[in-house]
């Protein structure tokens, strides 16, 4: 395994990673791919390392990724869901969490509305905190396992094209993604409603097309998100029947472009609303890849993040 180590003690975005530090994760990654398709998907890397998986928000992927990925490392976990603990009861985040390390955890991976919650974490207690997701700002592990599939499928990310379509306002995969791409060497144009479209976002390296079939023709790949009903506090688009007439993709806007191109979603997905039943499930999109390719991912962040404990 690895002899190289990351920059960084904890993950709470990709802004604060290398592209070095991405590409160890990737070769990392690749060598636990390998491990999760033999017969036994398990390796003792991590076997004297307790992991706390604090859930402060709703996961189906992330969180069972990152627990599969902790049992094929031979980790210690403990699960923690907020709603039956006693943050209910008025405990402070800070509290709850040196609580869980008070027992001897090693490392914490955790889902919280708050964006920066994690930052806040780390800059107070000794653990590697790992971010799964934090309110509107990143998801770093999703943006790391979607380029590592863009790399599978296209060879590498370097020099791709890619559209990132949806609700960039609210999403926080789409700032992972923007960082991770840009960092790896792609191009990146952001596809949307006027309205669900950040404030001066272009800094950042990206440009932006509101017209959906334009920004088709240009890319390779499509990163296609969910809209966030949840996190809207107000109307940005008249209904989602017209949100899906301008910014749903479907086969017969394929059929128009030049070339083939590669579908992602970072889940969960609505069908019928930002894709269509049959694309979701076609040859063009590598949805249940991403989450495969999740799990090798979320195995090399754990194993090298360990190897950084003081
Ligand atoms: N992609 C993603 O974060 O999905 P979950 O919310 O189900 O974890």
């Amino acid at each position: 395994m690895a002899t190289k180590q990351l920059s960084t003690k904890h993950l709470l975005g990709i802004k604060y990673i290398t592209p070095a530090d991405i590409d160890l994760i990737f070769e990392t990654a690749d060598q636990f791919k390998e491990v999760i398709n033999r017969p036994i998907k398990k390796v003792p890397s991590l076997r004297d390392v307790t992991i706390a998986n604090l859930f402060f928000e709703n996961s189906t992927r992330t969180r069972i990724s990152f627990e599969l990925a902790e049992r094929r490392l031979s980790a210690d976990t403990i699960n923690f869901s907020a709603s039956s603990s006693s943050v209910s009861k008025g405990e402070s985040l800070l509290d709850t969490v040196n609580n869980i390390l008070s027992m001897k955890v090693d490392m914490v991976v955790m889902r919280h509305p708050a964006p920066g919650a994690h930052m806040y974490l780390s800059q107070r207690i000794n653990a590697c905190i790992i971010n799964a997701g934090d309110g509107t700002h990143e998801h770093p592990t999703q943006a790391l396992l979607d380029a590592y599939s863009i790399r599978e499928r296209l060879g590498s990310v370097k020099g791709k094209k890619v559209v990132i379509v949806g609700d960039i306002k609210h999403s926080r995969v789409a700032l992972s993604n923007i960082y991770c791409l840009l960092k790896l060497g792609a191009e990146v144009k952001l596809c949307g409603p006027p309205t669900l479209m950040p404030k001066h976002i272009e800094s950042l390296g990206v440009q932006i097309e509101h017209n959906l079939r334009k920004a088709l023709a240009w890319c390779d790949v499509a990163n296609v998100l969910r809209i966030q009903l949840e996190r809207q506090k107000t109307k940005y688009f008249p209904s989602l029947r017209e949100y899906s007439m301008y910014y749903g993709l479907n086969r017969e806007l394929l059929n128009t472009l030049p070339k083939p191109i590669t579908i992602l979603h970072p889940g969960p997905i609505n069908r019928g609303v930002e894709i269509t039943s049959d694309l979701a499930d076609s040859e063009h999109a590598i949805i249940l890849q991403q989450v495969e390719n999740g799990v090798a991912i979320r195995m090399a962040a754990l194993y090298l993040l360990a190897d950084k404990r003081d």
